[in-house]
């Protein structure tokens, strides 16, 4: 009965990504606003937030909302988490790799999530319980268990000073330890290529709930782990401190990150 009722809410989510995903790819133009430092609106995000808000609660007049630009209303059930532009310096400077994120959680548990990327036309989804599928296919980790062959995403941490500082202490020991690293710009999509095996693992500081709720739930459906950094007090929900991986790479990548120097 449950069940049944998140594949509903699935269905729901899938129409409101793809409905945004078109919105963004036909916006013509969009004009930019600094929030903070490195970090962007369009007006494009905002109508994406309001698009996909509509959509949503629309079927589904009974949940909560969280939006990354609208904040947070509350409802009788379970909440929807929503990034409506995962992405938007890659959205900005025309780099096709940005997504819409949305995530359903119930009692507290993320059971759903739904990541599309309009410019590759995937739509990751995943339910709790079911697997994880990129359009409709199901989609699976790596199983290269040799770290040194890894091929890792990563990311500068730029939005936070401290957290940027604990990154570029890391980066010198994943530049031996692994193979390579990438910087995609969505940590939506680079969740998903962990968990679609384009990756082996994903490793990001600083994040909030809307960048990586409906990834994790992706992730771990299709048989990865994510969790916080190593010795983290917080769980990653609250600090946003992503450590993602593949089950082969997990305890060897984890052994790495632990012995990132405190300062
Ligand atoms: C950003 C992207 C990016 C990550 C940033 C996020 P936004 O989300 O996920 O990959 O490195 O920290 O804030 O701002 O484009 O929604
Ligand atoms: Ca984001
Ligand atoms: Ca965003």
């Amino acid at each position: 009965m449950r069940g049944n009722l998140w594949n509903e809410r699935l269905e729901t989510a899938m129409r409101a990504a793809r409905e945004a995903g078109a919105a963004l790819l036909a916006h013509p133009s969009f004009t930019v606003t600094h929030k903070s430092a490195n970090d962007y609106v369009t007006d494009a995000d905002r109508g994406s937030e309001e698009r996909i808000r509509s959509i949503l609660l629309g079927e589904w007049p009974q949940d909560g909302f969280l939006g990354e630009e609208e904040g947070e209303s509350a409802g009788r059930g379970g909440r929807w988490i929503v990034d409506p532009i995962d992405g938007t310096t890659n959205f900005i400077f025309d780099l096709p790799l940005y997504t819409i994120s949305i995530a359903y959680e119930e009692a507290g548990e993320l059971v759903l999530g739904c990541v599309y990327c309009p410019r590759l036309d995937e739509m990751y989804t995943a339910v709790r319980g079911q697997g994880a599928f990129c359009n409709g296919k199901p989609i699976r980790v790596r199983e290269n268990a040799v770290l040194r062959d890894a091929l890792v995403g990563m990311s500068f941490a730029h939005r936070s000073e401290r957290a940027g500082e604990r990154m570029l202490r890391a980066i010198p020991l994943l530049r031996e330890g692994c193979s390579d690293m990438r910087r995609l710009g969505s940590a939506a999509l680079d969740l998903c290529f962990v968990a679609c095996g384009r990756y082996d693992a994903y490793v990001e500081l600083a994040l909030y709930i809307y960048d990586i709720a409906a990834g994790m739930v992706i992730l771990r459906e299709a048989g990865g782990v994510v969790e916080a950094w190593p010795g983290d007090a917080q769980p990653v929900e609250k600090s946003g401190n992503v450590f993602a991986s593949s089950r082969a790479i997990h305890e060897p990548l984890r052994e790495l990150l632990a012995c990132v120097p405190e300062k």
